[in-house]
Parts: structure tokens; sequence; C-alpha cells
């Protein structure tokens, strides 16, 4: 007999967000990661598919990256704010459309989209305070790091709720109940739909395993570290109330000893209020 899990994983395989990826931003996403690829080619690439571009250029003139309503097409905006800049602008547009469900039941997708933001924020604003020199892929790691929930929410409604009600009566956070009821996680689905997508593997280790980022990369340590922060902060909510406990070895290959952490969390509360572009 098939166990819950696997008919999950069938059920993801069948899922059609997972095939949404049209064929442009397959292509943007390949682009992106040949350094060869110049700002002219990117912007050609962005400008075949009119919602990505529109989405894109209302990100790069949004106060988050300070230079509101003056940019006027892809190239310019590579000339402001840089390649890497840009790049992960377009992975954010191209991703956003996956959190665009309609929530029900105990999925709050407001809440859970909220979330992701504040985690994606606070991973960028972790990356600059400790010099982490891959910073951009920061803020999509952390936007992406909970989207094996809504996933899970899509293909496993009745589980989803369980999930949730369990975390919720024993006090427990998410990820612990589910691996209880379903045998399988939200860290794993959103690894599988990452995968699936093409992006680059750094981000798919930092989803894949932001609830165990133990002997994992940097940025997982990022990632991991900045959900307990929008935590913390109150940034939304992932569906539980449980706060996490700390890895050592993440905050350790962080070095967060030496951060002022007041400052850090003064910061993400910054720019988490000029990030409310992708709130509307
Ligand atoms: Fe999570
Ligand atoms: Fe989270």
């Amino acid at each position: 007999m098939p166990s819950l899990r696997d008919d999950i994983e069938s059920r993801l395989h069948s899922l059609k967000s997972l095939h949404t990826q049209p064929a442009v931003i397959a292509k943007i996403t390949q682009m992106l990661q040949n350094p060869a690829t110049n700002a002219e080619e990117l912007g050609m690439a962005i400008r075949a598919d009119q919602v990505l571009a529109s989405r894109v250029l209302k990100l790069v003139n949004s106060a988050f990256y300070g230079f509101p309503g003056r940019i006027g097409s892809i190239s310019h905006a590579v000339i402001l704010l840089g390649f890497s800049t840009v790049k992960n602008i377009v992975l954010t547009a191209s991703v956003l459309e996956l959190f665009a469900v309609r929530g029900g039941g105990k999925f709050n997708a407001h809440e859970v989209w909220k979330h992701s933001l504040a985690c994606g924020v606070a991973a960028q604003c972790l990356a600059r305070a400790v010099k982490y020199e891959g910073q951009e892929e920061c803020f999509v790691a952390g936007l992406l790091h909970d989207i094996g929930k809504v996933i899970m929410f899509q293909i496993v409604p009745n589980e989803f709720n369980n999930v949730i009600e369990c975390a919720d009566k024993t006090k427990t956070l998410f990820y612990d109940s589910e691996c209880k009821l379903l045998g399988i996680s939200h860290q794993q689905i959103g690894g599988m739909l990452i995968e699936q997508w093409r992006l680059p593997t750094k981000i798919l280790d930092a989803v894949a395993n932001h609830h165990t980022p133990h002997g994992g990369s940097l940025l997982t340590a990022v990632v991991h570290c900045a959900d307990i922060f929008a935590r913390a902060l109150g940034y939304g909510n992932g569906g539980d109330n449980k706060m996490p406990k700390v890895s050592d070895s993440a905050w350790e290959s962080l070095g967060l000893d030496g951060v002022n952490l007041e400052k850090l969390l003064g910061s993400i509360g910054k720019e988490w209020e000029k990030a409310e572009v992708y709130l509307r």
C-alpha cells in the first residue's frame, strides 16, 4: 500500500503550479546562471513576458530599492542597481505567482506571505550584518523558505489542516507536527519544487534544510536564523506559534556572537517598512 508520503509525492508531480513555470522564466533562470549574460540580453528575454516585465519594473521602482519611479527599463535598472540585484528582482517577480493562492480552512495565505516576505527581508539584513558574500540570493531564499506549505495546502488541504491543528493543540512547531503526522515536511516539498524550477542549488539547499541547518551552507544558516528573527518580530505567521530553537552551529557559522542584535532587528524593521510594495 502506498504511504501518505508517496501519495503526496505523486500529487506533487501532477500539480499544475509545478509546470506553470513558463518557458520564458526557464530561459531567464538559465540566463541568470550564465556569467556571460549581459543586461541587454536579459532585458530582451524579460520583455518577452509582459506581465513579468511590468512586475520587475514595478519592483525596481519601489522604495525598497531606493530609486522610486526613476527606472524606465531593465537595462537602466542593471546600470543603477547592478546585475545581481536585478537578477534577484527577476527571480522574485517570477516566484510571486506561487504565493497567489486563496487561503482556506486553517491556511491563512496572507499571513504566510507576510511571514515569507519578512524572512526574505531578515535574511538580507542578516547577510549584510555578517558580511556574507552571497547577499543577493538571501532575499529570494528567505522568500521561498516556506513555499512547501503553500504547495502542501494545495495538494493535501485536509492533512494540512490537521498539521496546523496538531501544532496548535500540542504547542509544537508546524515542522514537528508534519513530520509526525505526514512523514514528509514542507522543507522537502519546497525543495522538490525548487528542483523542478531549476533555481540555483544554493537556494534549493537553503529551502530544503532551513529547519535542519546543521552542517549546511552559510545561506542555509542565514535563512534558518532569518526565519526565527521574522517570528520574533511578529511579522506574519507561518502556521504555528512556537519559537524554534536557534541551531548552535548555524549561529556559530555566521559569527552572530559578534553582531549587535538590537541594531540588526532595528534594521530589519526599517527594511520591512520599505518592503510594503510586496504586500500590495
Ligand atoms: Fe519552515
Ligand atoms: Fe518560516
